[in-house]
């Protein structure tokens, strides 16, 4: 083994890190033979041997130097109209616990945060990051007009205007975020409550993982959630990296990881049924049931599709969203039944195809999968039966999922 490759493996080991995969490889391999140098050691390999050391200032020194900190405030504005609807319908405590993880120079932990205020909920915001420079640049919360550039404009009444020309995140918005450094290698930091995060946001930097230590991190990451709790990871992380800890969930135009087998709050209290009901309509069954899954209340959704079913065994939407349900509660052999019968009834439901896919993903079935992902880049184009919420749900997170299914299938040509 040479001395680069020994130096590719301790910083994997160390950091998750594929040198092959950042656009700083080549540099940190310049850096590393200039630093030897000005060490004074005689090779690259006595160099790998210091920074293996137990403790070693350098090796925080190289992680300095090879992370990839590119960022800006409101990133990504569909992902945050998400995490508001989360902090609207989904997240009930108070305060909220929310941890960013990779923050970088703090401008994620900063959006959710000026969110959260505009929402009027009081937050507790760790952001942690391997990199302590980024975090020095974090701490300070100023930035350059092209940091900003994406500030919605409700939100820039929260940066204030410096004669610099740079523009400082107002006290209220920085009192609710703290930095710390946190390798994502260790064991997660909890919040002061003890329960575990109702929100951890983690983007863009597992990307930079090899694969198995990014789908590791992803199952600490979901460990680390409090019953009922989300993760969000980038657009592009959310479905590569799963978890059996987590359920799919659209969520406006994008959607969240949610714990599995997590209590929800309790459901508000039925109206009263009318006296000497008749059978119950069958659309308004459905809504009731959609009604119930949209907000997590899996349990609930799953006794009313079943209702619909027994009045109308023929119910192709009825079938589908059962299937998603059970999908989300973590039962992808129930969730295959009810969507293969669904994709019977109704061969372009989009979104079945979809859950089926990630179910046959989850009953380790990855050539069926394929031939699913392909059902739904060629169906998306039909509308959906039906309307309320879910669909609209379904309809605005329909873009994502076509690109996610597209490149699934195209890896699974390469790879064949
Ligand atoms: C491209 S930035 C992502 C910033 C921000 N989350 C975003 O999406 O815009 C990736 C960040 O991951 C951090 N990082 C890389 N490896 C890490 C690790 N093992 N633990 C914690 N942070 C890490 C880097 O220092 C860098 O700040």
């Amino acid at each position: 083994v040479n001395a680069s490759e020994r130096l590719e493996r301790l910083f994997a080991e160390r950091t998750g890190i594929d040198l092959g995969r950042g656009l700083k490889g080549a540099h940190l391999h310049q850096l590393v033979a200039a630093r030897t140098a000005q060490l004074g050691l005689a090779s690259v390999d006595a160099y790998v041997d210091a920074l293996a050391k137990p403790g070693a200032q350098e090796l925080a020194r190289l992680i300095d130097a090879a992370t990839v900190g590119l960022t800006w405030l409101f990133r990504d504005p569909d992902q945050l109209a998400t995490v508001g609807l989360l902090f609207r319908d989904l997240l009930v405590r108070r305060p909220l616990d929310i941890w960013v993880a990779a923050c970088s120079s703090g401008e994620d932990a900063y959006s959710v945060a000026m969110l959260a205020e505009s929402a009027g909920r009081e937050v507790n915001v760790l952001a942690t990051d391997i990199n302590s420079s980024f975090l020095g640049q974090a701490a300070e919360g100023l930035y350059s007009a092209w940091t900003c550039r994406s500030v919605p404009p409700e939100h820039l009444t929260r940066l204030l205007p410096r004669p610099d020309g740079r523009f400082q995140v107002r006290e209220s918005v920085r009192n609710r975020v703290q930095f710390r450094r946190h390798n994502l290698m260790d064991a997660p930091p909890l919040p002061a409550s003890g329960r575990g995060w109702d929100l951890v946001l983690c983007r863009n930097v597992l990307i930079y993982f090899y694969a198995q230590t990014a789908a590791d991190t992803v199952d600490r990451l979901a460990r680390a959630l409090a019953p009922s709790g989300f993760l969000v990871l980038g657009a592009n992380e959310m479905l590569k990296f799963g978890s059996g800890l987590l359920a799919v969930e659209p969520i406006g135009a994008r959607h969240a990881l949610r714990r599995l087998d997590t209590p929800r709050p309790a459901p508000p209290a039925p109206r009263p049924a009318p006296v000497a009901a008749a059978e119950p309509d069958v659309q308004e069954l459905l809504t009731r049931a959609n009604q119930r899954h949209t907000v997590g209340q899996l349990a609930e959704a799953l006794k009313l599709y079943a209702q619909v079913l027994a009045i109308d065994p023929l119910c192709a939407e009825a079938r589908m969203f059962l299937g998603i349900a059970h999908y989300k509660t973590g039962d992808a052999l129930s969730a295959s039944v009810a969507l293969r019968a669904a994709l019977f009834l109704e061969q372009d439901l989009w979104p079945a195809a979809f859950y089926l896919a990630l179910s046959y993903e989850q009953l380790g079935n990855p050539n069926q999968a394929i031939l699913e992902y392909r059902r739904v880049v060629q169906s998306a184009a039909h509308a959906l039966p039906g309307r309320g919420e879910m669909v609209s749900q379904l309809e605005a997170w329909k873009p994502e999922v076509v690109q996610l299914a597209r490149e699934r299938s195209a890896r699974a040509r390469v790879a064949r």
